[in-house]
This record gives C-alpha cells, structure tokens and sequence, in this order.
C-alpha cells in the first residue's frame, strides 16, 4: 500500500527500511524520500516504524511448555 504519495514510497519500503536500521523519521525520509513533500503521510510512517520498533510478543502456550 502507498503511504507516501508524494513520492511513491510503499508500507514494504518503510518495514524494509526498518529492517535494515532505520530508527527514525528522518532516516527514512533520507532513504526513501517519504515525507520530502507535502508531510501528510508522516504520522503514517511513524506508526509503521513504531510497528517494527515493538518487541515481539510471547507466546504464553510456549512458555508454559
Ligand atoms: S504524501 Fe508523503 S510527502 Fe506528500
């Protein structure tokens, strides 16, 4: 899905990014132009890089075993 209209950057691109390092909105608008126009999707982004930054949650079933 589009996040960035702008400049054409996808919610992949952003979890991409994420994956490979980048920790912050400027980051990724240095990397991947989303942000560099008009701003509207950047609280978008954000949710996106927070979604990657959230430890995984444990499986309780797992625990207990
Ligand atoms: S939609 Fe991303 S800069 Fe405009």
């Amino acid at each position: 899905m589009y996040v960035c209209i702008c400049n054409g950057v996808t919610d992949r691109e952003i979890r991409d990014a994420a994956a490979a390092g980048c920790d912050s909105l400027a980051e990724l608008t240095m990397r991947t132009g989303c942000g560099a126009n008009c701003g509207s999707c950047l609280d978008h982004a954000e949710r996106i890089l927070d979604e990657m930054r959230a430890p995984a949650m444990p499986l309780p079933v797992l625990q207990a075993a």
